[in-house]
C-alpha cells in the first residue's frame, strides 16, 4: 500500500482521493481552501458526488484519508503527489496554469528537503507539452532537483463524469499513463492494478492530448445529434427513431471507422449528400453550423496538402492514388482529381498511378468526370509505378493501394515524400526523414513549416 498525495479537493481530486484510499492507500488531501479541508477532516466530501460521501467517510474513520493545507507536510509524508487543481479558461480561451504553476512551486519547494524519489502525476487537463514545458521546469527551479533522477512528472488524464465520478473511476473504460520514461510508471500501474479497464502506457504528450480529443469528440457528438435532432424536427420526422437506427450500425456509425487520420474524404456520395442536407436545411431556415462546416473543413484539409506540395519548390511530383479511395475506379469528387488539378494549376508537372484506374476501363461518368475535371489526364496516368516514382522528385502517396515494401524499395534518399494516408507514416525505413504526414492536427500544423530536407 502507498502513501499519497493530492493536490486540489475539487470533483477529481476528492473523487481521486477517496478512491485510492478505498483501496486500502494512506491519502493526504491538500487544498488552499481551509473550509474544503475541515470539511474532509470531519469524514464529509467537499463535493458532491453520488457514493462520495459513504466512501470518504469510511476511509476517515479507517484513518486511510486526511486533509490538510500544508503542502510542504503532504509531500514528505507521500511518495506520490496527484496535482488534481483547476486549469480554468482566461477571456481569450487560453489555459490559465497559474494555479497547476503554484502547486508545482508547492511541491517543488517541498522536494527541497526530501531525499527519496518522488512521483507527480498531474491528473489535472493540459494542453500536449504543458508538462515539459511548465510543470517539469517549475519543479525544477523550486526544488534543485533534476526530472528524472531526484523526481518523475506523469501524466494520468481523468475521464470521469460529474455526477457518475466515483463509479466511472471504480470502472474506466481505459486508464492512459504517459511518461518521459516508462520505468517512472511501475507504482501508478500498482495503484490501478485492481481496476478494469484498459491500461496504455504511452508519451506525456499523447496523454495530454488523448483527453483533449475526447472531450472535443464528446462535444462533437453532442452537437452532431442536435443538429440532427433540430432538423428532424423541423421535417417532422422522429429523431430518436432515426437516432436508434443509426447507431445500431457499429461498423460504420459507431466504430472506430473513420476515425483514423489521413487524406480528404471524396467520392460520388459524402460530398452530395452533405450538400443535399444542408440545402434542406437552408430551405427550412435552419442554421446547422456545425454540418454546414463539414465539406469547407474537408477542403481545407485538400489545401494542406496542397500547400505541403508546393513548399517543397520541386515541380515534378509523383502522384499514386486517383480514384477517390482504394478498391474503386470511382473518380467523381476525388480528392486527388482536385489535388492534381490545384498542382498543374501552380505549372507542377505530374505523373499518376492508380492500380484501379485505366483509361480503357472508364466508362460513362467517369470518363466524363475525366474529360470535364482534368481532360489530358490520358497523358498523366501511367500504369508504371516504377518508372512514375523514378522521375519524380516528389512523391504524393495517397491511396493505400501501393505495396509499402515496392515503394520503399523504389525510393531515392533525395526523394520527397508526402504521405496522405496515415499508415505509411508509421514504418520506418531508409526515406523516414524524408516522410512528411499531411493527415492529424499535429502533422497539418507543421505543413506551413516543413524542412523538406533529403534523408
Ligand atoms: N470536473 C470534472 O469532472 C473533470 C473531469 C476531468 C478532468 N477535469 C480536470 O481536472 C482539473 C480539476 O477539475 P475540478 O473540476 O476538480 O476543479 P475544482 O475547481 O473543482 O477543484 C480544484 C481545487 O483545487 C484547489 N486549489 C487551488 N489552488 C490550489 C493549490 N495551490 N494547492 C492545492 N489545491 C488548490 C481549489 O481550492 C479547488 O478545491 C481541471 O484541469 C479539469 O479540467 C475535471
Amino acid at each position: 500500500m502507498k502513501h499519497i498525495s493530492v493536490f486540489g479537493l475539487g470533483y477529481v481530486g476528492t473523487v481521486t482521493a477517496a478512491c485510492l484510499a478505498r483501496a486500502g492507500h494512506t491519502v493526504v488531501g491538500v487544498d488552499i481552501n481551509p473550509a474544503k479541508v475541515a470539511m474532509l477532516e470531519s469524514g464529509r466530501a467537499p463535493v458532491l458526488e453520488p457514493g462520495l460521501d459513504e466512501i470518504v467517510a469510511k476511509s476517515c474513520k479507517a484513518g486511510r484519508l486526511r486533509a490538510t493545507t500544508d503542502p510542504i507536510a503532504a509531500v514528505n509524508s507521500s511518495e506520490i503527489s496527484f496535482l488534481c487543481v483547476g486549469t480554468p479558461s482566461l477571456q481569450n480561451g487560453s489555459l490559465d496554469l497559474s494555479i497547476v504553476e503554484r502547486s508545482c512551486q508547492e511541491i517543488g519547494l517541498a522536494l527541497r528537503l526530501k531525499v527519496q524519489f518522488h512521483i507527480v502525476v498531474l491528473r489535472s487537463t493540459v494542453l500536449p507539452g504543458t508538462i515539459k514545458s511548465v510543470v517539469i521546469p517549475t519543479i525544477e527551479a523550486a526544488s534543485g532537483k533534476q526530472a528524472g533522477t531526484d523526481f518523475a512528472v506523469c501524466a494520468n488524464p481523468e475521464f470521469t463524469r460529474e455526477g457518475s465520478a466515483v463509479a466511472d473511476f471504480l470502472n474506466p473504460e481505459i486508464i492512459v499513463l504517459g511518461a518521459e520514461d516508462p520505468s517512472h510508471l511501475g507504482s501508478l500501474c500498482e495503484l490501478y492494478q485492481e481496476l478494469p479497464g484498459q491500461v496504455f502506457e504511452t508519451s506525456l504528450e499523447v496523454a495530454e492530448m488523448v483527453k483533449y480529443v475526447s472531450n472535443a469528440f464528446h462535444a462533437l457528438k453532442v452537437s452532431f445529434a442536435n443538429e440532427i435532432g433540430s432538423l428532424c424536427t423541423q421535417l417532422q420526422i422522429d429523431s430518436r427513431a432515426v437516432t436508434r437506427i443509426f447507431v445500431s450500425d457499429t461498423r460504420l456509425n459507431i466504430s472506430p471507422a473513420y476515425l483514423t487520420p489521413g487524406f480528404a474524404f471524396g467520392g460520388s456520395c459524402l460530398p452530395k449528400d452533405l450538400r443535399a442536407l444542408c440545402y434542406r436545411a437552408k430551405q427550412k431556415d435552419i442554421d446547422l453550423p456545425l454540418l454546414r462546416s463539414i465539406l469547407p473543413s474537408n477542403q481545407a484539409h485538400l489545401e494542406r496538402a496542397v500547400e505541403a506540395v508546393l513548399a517543397t519548390r520541386c515541380k515534378k511530383i509523383a502522384v499514386l492514388g486517383l480514384s477517390f479511395k482504394a478498391g474503386t475506379d470511382d473518380l467523381r469528387e476525388s480528392p486527388s482529381v482536385q489535388l492534381i488539378k490545384r498542382l498543374l494549376g501552380e505549372g507542377c508537372q505530374i505523373q499518376i498511378w492508380d492500380r484501379d484506374v485505366s483509361l480503357g476501363r472508364l466508362v460513362g461518368s467517369n470518363r466524363q468526370f475525366i474529360e470535364e475535371e482534368i481532360p489530358h489526364i490520358g497523358m498523366l496516368l501511367s500504369t508504371d509505378l516504377l518508372n512514375v516514382i523514378k522521375t519524380a522528385e516528389v512523391v504524393v502517396v495517397g491511396t493505400k493501394a501501393v505495396d509499402q515494401s515496392t515503394l520503399l524499395a523504389a525510393l531515392r534518399p533525395e526523394q520527397v515524400i508526402i504521405d496522405l494516408r496515415s499508415s505509411l507514416s508509421d514504418s520506418s525505413g531508409p526515406h523516414a526523414t524524408a516522410r512528411q504526414q499531411i493527415s492529424g492536427q499535429e502533422a497539418a500544423g507543421t505543413v506551413a513549416g516543413l524542412a523538406y530536407s533529403p534523408a
